[in-house]
């Protein structure tokens, strides 16, 4: 999570930085619309790849599943979270979602938001065919990412998207198209079992609200005030969002193992 330099600094980690909690595309809302459709219950032996700062994370916990792992590949977000949420039946571990070393077919849910986006499409199915690997038979893999409307989308067009998200967030960003984000996940032995959309509105003002409350909505923007590199970088990003804003949306797949 390295902020030091902000001109350099990867979106999500800026705007976690200046207060921001809800970093995925679709906002809390859809996360947990998501997050209930997958009925965790006492008994429920749940993964999550990527928890990041958390936030789905305390939801997901919220519903006192049976054990947690989170899996992150940055050793400070695991520490972090390790003592913030740690306990006998929480774990975090340091590792790559595609290689995360929990044993076969042990999780009844995988859970991953705001990841696949970050990672080339051959990565993108590393990633989902680990998911496969450590769900049970039927298990739920749930997904909630950028999504690329509409599905007659030119490649040219996509390869513009996508090379003017990695100049503004710092980070490789390929989104997908719904149709595209479904043949991924079949191709890994998947069955599109449920799909959730919404609009892309990360940085507007009624989604930050609706994410983040008044008090830290007004938090995040007195800690702008006083951070300008990095007010520079947030406007810059809204701008281009704002400027494929008819293109871009935020898809949530709840997919089954068969
Ligand atoms: C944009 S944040 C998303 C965090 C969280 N899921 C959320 O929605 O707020 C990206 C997080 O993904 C983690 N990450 C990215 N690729 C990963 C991978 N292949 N394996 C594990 N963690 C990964 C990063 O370390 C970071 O914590």
């Amino acid at each position: 999570m390295d902020v030091s330099n902000p001109n350099k600094a990867q979106g999500h980690w800026l705007l976690a930085k200046m207060g921001k909690r809800v970093l995925r595309p679709g906002g809390r809302l859809l996360s947990e619309k998501m997050i209930d459709s997958l009925e965790i219950s006492s008994h429920s032996h749940l993964v999550e790849f990527a928890p990041g700062i958390g936030k789905t994370a305390s939801y997901i916990l919220s519903k006192n599943p049976n054990s947690y792992t989170g899996v992150d590949a940055d050793e400070s977000i695991v520490r972090k979270l390790s003592v913030k949420l740690g306990d006998k039946h929480v774990r975090f571990l340091f590792a790559n979602a595609a290689q995360t070393g929990i044993e076969d077919e042990t999780a009844d849910i995988v859970v991953g938001e705001a990841m696949l986006t970050m990672h080339a499409n051959h990565r993108k199915s590393e990633i989902i065919r680990e998911a496969y690997r450590v769900l049970k038979k039927n298990g739920l893999y749930a997904i909630h990412e950028l999504g690329l409307i509409p599905e007659s989308i030119s490649e040219e067009y996509k390869a513009e998207i996508s090379k003017n998200l990695a100049l503004s967030i710092k980070v490789n960003a390929r989104p997908l198209t719904l149709i595209e984000w479904e043949e991924l996940l079949k191709a890994e032995g998947f069955r599109i079992k449920e799909v959730f959309s919404s609009p892309m509105l990360l940085l507007e003002r009624k989604r930050m609200l609706q994410d983040e409350g008044v008090l830290r909505t007004l938090k995040i923007g007195f800690n702008m005030m006083t951070h300008p590199q990095a007010k520079k970088r947030i406007i810059n990003m809204k701008s281009v969002f704002n400027k494929y804003r008819e293109n871009m949306n935020a898809v949530a797949i709840v997919a089954e193992k068969v």
